[in-house]
Order: C-alpha cells, then sequence, then structure tokens
C-alpha cells in the first residue's frame, strides 16, 4: 500500500479514520519531532467498563514455551522479587497473558470500542476481554499475597514493594495515582508488554540459527573468544561481540514482531511530511516499513547480520532500526529487552548448538500474524557444547 498511496495515507477502519506513517522520516517526523503532539493513546472504550518441565538432550521439542517461562521470571523477579517454577497459579498467570494478548485484536472489540453504547449489553464486554479479566485477577491475588509479607521497615527488594511504600506515604491523598487499581495495573503492563515479545524475539533468533549453521557457528566462536566455557555472559562482555550484537539486532530487524507498532493519537493538529492531521486522529506506525524499507536495507526481507556491521566487522546501527518504535513514548522496557536478548541469547549458544531435527523438513520464515508476528511453530534439537 505504501508504494501506491506513499508514506502518508490514511484510511477508514471500521468506524475509526486512522493515518498510516510509512517509512523513517515519517515515523520520525511523527514520533519524534512532533512527539509532543502525538503522544497520546486512542481512547479504547472497552476498557472502561467495571470490574474489569525440560526436555532430554537431543529430542526434538518447541523452545516458544521454555523461552517464555525464562523471560516471565525475569519480570516476576522485578515486580514480586521471586522466580516461579511450576507453581500451577503462575503457569495460569502466563497462559492468561498469552491468551489476553490475543484479545487486543479481533472484530468484535473493535466494534465495541466504536460504538461504546454497546458496552450496555450486560457481560458482552467481559466476553471479549475474558482472559485480561482472569489475567488480572490471578495478578490481584499474588499482588495480595505480596503485601502480606512486605515489610516497609526494610528497604524495597522490587517494584511492588516501592509502589507498598508510596502507597502508605500517600496516604489520605485523593490526587494520588499511587493505590492499589494502579499497582495492579503497572504490574500488569510489564508483565503483558514484557514477556511475550521478548521471548517472541528469542523463538526467532533460534528459528534463524537453526537455518543459518555458519551465522549460528561464528556466534558461537566470537562466544568462545571473548567468554569461554568458564563463566556465563555478562552485559559487559557485548562492547567485545560487534558480530554476537549484529545478529541479535537482525533478528529483531528481521522478525519485526510489532509490525504497525502500538497507535498512537494525535493530540493537536500537526503537519507530517507536508500533510495535515486533525486532533484526534489514530495514527498506526507502520514500523515493518522502517525495518524493512527498500532504500536504507541491502537485503531488506532477507536475515543478513552485515546489515550491522560495517567494512571492518566494526557493529554499527541504522536509524531506521527502530523495533521499539521511537519519540516519548517508545517501548518503556527496551533496555530490559535489550539485556535480556543478549544474556539469553548468549548463554543458550554458549551451553547448545541447535539444529533442525533429523529427518523434519526444514522449517519455513513463514509468519504468524496477530497483535505479534510469531515465527510459525517449529521444533529444534539442543545439543549441549
Ligand atoms: C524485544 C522486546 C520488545 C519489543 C520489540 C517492544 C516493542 C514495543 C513497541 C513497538 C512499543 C510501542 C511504542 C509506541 O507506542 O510508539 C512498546 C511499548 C511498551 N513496551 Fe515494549 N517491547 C519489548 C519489550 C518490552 C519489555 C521487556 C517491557 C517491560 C518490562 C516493555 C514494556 C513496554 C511498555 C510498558 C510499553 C508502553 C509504553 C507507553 O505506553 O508509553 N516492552 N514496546
Amino acid at each position: 500500500m505504501r508504494h501506491r498511496f506513499g508514506d502518508v495515507f490514511s484510511l477508514q477502519l471500521a468506524w475509526t479514520p486512522v493515518v498510516v506513517l510509512n517509512g523513517l522520516a515519517a515515523v520520525r517526523e511523527a514520533m519524534v519531532t512532533r512527539g509532543e503532539d502525538t503522544a497520546d493513546r486512542p481512547p479504547a472504550p472497552i476498557y472502561q467498563v467495571p470490574g474489569f518441565g525440560p526436555r532430554s538432550q537431543g529430542r526434538p521439542f518447541r523452545p516458544n514455551g521454555l523461552l517464555y517461562k525464562a523471560v516471565s521470571n525475569v519480570i516476576a523477579s522485578l515486580t514480586c522479587g521471586r522466580r516461579f517454577k511450576d507453581d500451577p497459579r503462575f503457569l495460569r498467570l502466563l497462559d492468561l497473558a498469552q491468551e489476553g494478548l490475543k484479545e487486543e485484536t479481533g472484530f468484535l472489540r473493535e466494534v465495541l470500542n466504536a460504538i461504546p453504547v454497546l458496552l450496555r449489553i450486560p457481560g458482552l464486554a467481559g466476553k471479549v476481554l475474558h482472559s485480561q479479566k482472569a489475567f488480572l485477577a490471578q495478578l490481584g491475588e499474588l499482588l495480595t499475597k505480596h503485601r502480606m509479607i512486605w515489610n516497609p521497615a526494610q528497604p524495597p527488594q522490587d517494584l511492588t514493594d516501592a509502589f507498598l511504600a508510596e502507597m502508605d506515604k500517600a496516604k489520605g491523598n485523593p490526587e494520588s495515582s499511587f493505590s492499589d487499581e494502579n499497582l495492579c495495573m503497572v504490574v500488569a503492563d510489564l508483565f503483558l508488554a514484557g514477556m511475550v515479545t521478548t521471548s517472541t524475539t528469542l523463538a526467532w533468533g533460534l528459528l534463524l540459527m537453526i537455518l543459518h549453521l555458519d551465522v549460528q557457528r561464528r556466534v558461537q566462536q566470537e562466544i568462545d573468544d571473548v567468554i569461554g566455557q568458564m563463566r556465563r555472559p555478562e552485559m559487559g562482555d557485548q562492547a567485545r561481540m560487534p558480530y554476537t550484537t549484529a545478529v541479535i539486532h537482525e533478528v529483531q530487524r528481521f522478525g519485526d514482531i510489532v509490525p504497525l507498532g502500538v497507535t498512537h493519537m494525535t493530540s493537536r493538529d500537526i503537519e507530517v511530511q507536508g500533510f495535515h492531521i486533525p486532533k484526534g486522529t489514530t495514527l498506526f506506525t507502520n514500523l515493518s516499513s522502517v525495518l524493512k524499507d527498500e532504500a536504507v536495507w541491502e537485503k531488506p526481507f532477507r536475515f543478513h547480520p552485515e546489515h550491522f556491521l560495517d567494512a571492518q566487522g566494526h557493529f554499527v546501527k541504522p536509524e531506521a532500526f527502530l523495533p521499539f518504535s521511537a519519540g516519548r513514548r517508545a517501548c518503556l522496557g527496551e533496555p530490559l529487552a535489550r539485556m535480556e536478548l543478549f544474556l539469553f541469547f548468549t548463554c543458550l549458544l554458549q551451553g547448545f548448538s541447535f539444529s533442525v531435527p533429523a529427518g523434519q523438513p526444514r522449517p519455513s520464515h513463514s509468519r504468524v500474524v496477530s497483535f505479534l508476528v510469531t515465527p510459525s511453530p517449529y521444533e529444534l534439537c539442543a545439543v549441549p557444547r
């Protein structure tokens, strides 16, 4: 559509007119230069309704579930100060989070947002957001337990402790946003935004490694040269590992997991690339058009780590690398995600070699498009090195 209609075009999405921004120049102008006027999110009336095991070595397995659990435990440590293994309540929370993300798209949801009067039909919103509601209830239970063991005399150990301390300080202040409800929403946001994104990127990473064994071997060579096998990778190693860093960036560029970003809304009339966009317009940032821009990337539709290396093999990051979007509402978890991607990816390749299971066809690069873009389900074998 970009080729046909240009870098800024509008379309009618059911009842809502939206403007789609394509390419680095338009996305940067709207998100960075006019960042202050485009930082709103479009309203979603639907939310205003109240009440709202390890595998044997070498045997084929699907890595997604394990990656998802591992990444979830990072968020659990940050928000609740603990990790979970096979706790059924935590596993249910993870299932509900995944189901909840699927509820971010869907025809009925769009209809209810566009015609909020339908939300008066009892039970309809609850039906569309069934998993998100169940997720919030399950998370609420976890936080209630946390509150019972919270000791205000101790320095905060995690985000919930810090939030509870602020709630204590703000007692009696009706203006304060430090409330039980907001604690639950903040922790829920971090879980929902931080788990599936990072684990999906890692799932792309492992898929690309079994499809490009030469790249996998070069990454392992760099790990062996810089880190060796005697200790775990640390963030300090990254600066000495340009190839691995380039591969991780290329996994993100190629995986392109949030192709249309998250919608924004203009808070006043603006002009982007010479086009007038009125206040209150929904904006789609077509991040895919930036990450796969034929004018920027040598091989936009191929997996090519050299996109991030100069002629001397040094790491370089083109401006069009925008998987986290840009401007005031760019991904809040970007620094954490970067650390997770580097540490998980290098740890996995330090310890294992990954391959397509013998006798199985090579998986394809094909994509399953929902709110996020995930690789089509695939199996791999992991053999300790
Ligand atoms: C590879 C991993 C990740 C990718 C590709 C990613 C990508 C994005 C994108 C494209 C947005 C929308 C930005 C915009 O509206 O312009 C976003 C927003 C957000 N992300 Fe991430 N993200 C990742 C990981 C994380 C992690 C680990 C966390 C937190 C623990 C996180 C928390 C958030 C939050 C809270 C927002 C909403 C920010 C706001 O509304 O101001 N993300 N992310």
